[in-house]
């Protein structure tokens, strides 16, 4: 593979994951940064994928430590494996986040199946839940929807690792603003 194929491949694993559960793709680790500058890393899923714009979505709950990180520090890392061929994709860029009045969170909750709506209808992430069981706490369909936001995410370069025997490769590519190209190039891995 040339470096404009690499690129193509990376992002159209990408776009292929967001509607793939399947995909090793699927789930990727966003990291941010703490108001005390310590790195912090979680699973999320992706949503869905702008290859023109370089984006990929994200939904959360607004009322999690990574929405008020995000909202501190928007710079972040999207990190992805695939095990066949072993390949790394660590996406950095910005994230924008959109609360539940947003039109973009609006329509992607309207979306949403029952079962992942219900995900927001719990107490608080990370609030200690103590005896209390599962069911009880849960609150209605609409309440849930004001904990719901969306995250967009913006890559402003790409990192990619391809894993092999004995000539592992790796080539980091940037965009601009709009998700156009700017440099592709080989690196040592
Ligand atoms: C496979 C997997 C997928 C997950 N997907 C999401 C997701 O899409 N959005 C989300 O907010 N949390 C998701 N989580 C939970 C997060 O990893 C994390 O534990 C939670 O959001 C709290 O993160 P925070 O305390 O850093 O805000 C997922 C966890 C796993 C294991």
């Amino acid at each position: 593979m040339n470096l404009a194929e690499v690129n193509a491949s990376a992002w159209a694993e990408l776009e292929s994951a967001a509607a793939d559960p399947q995909s090793a793709f699927r789930y990727l680790n966003l990291c941010s940064v703490d108001a005390g500058g310590r790195p912090q890393a979680r699973m999320v899923v992706l949503r869905r994928v702008d290859v023109a714009r370089r984006i990929l979505e994200i939904h959360t709950d607004v009322r999690s430590p990574k929405w008020q990180e995000i909202s501190a520090n928007p710079r972040v890392t999207m990190l992805g494996f695939g095990p066949q061929p072993k390949v790394q994709l660590r996406l950095q860029g910005s994230a924008e986040l959109h609360g539940p009045a947003s039109e973009c969170a609006t329509e992607a909750w309207s979306l949403l199946p029952r079962s992942t709506r219900s995900t927001y209808m719990g107490g608080p992430p990370s609030d200690d839940i103590g005896e209390r069981p599962a069911s009880e706490g849960r609150i209605a369909d609409a309440d849930g929807q004001a904990f719901f936001g969306m995250l967009i995410f913006r890559a402003e370069t790409l990192d990619w690792f391809q894993l092999r025997h004995a000539d592992n490769r790796r080539a980091v590519f940037a965009y601009d603003h709009l998700g156009a190209l700017t440099s592709s190039r080989w690196v040592n891995p």
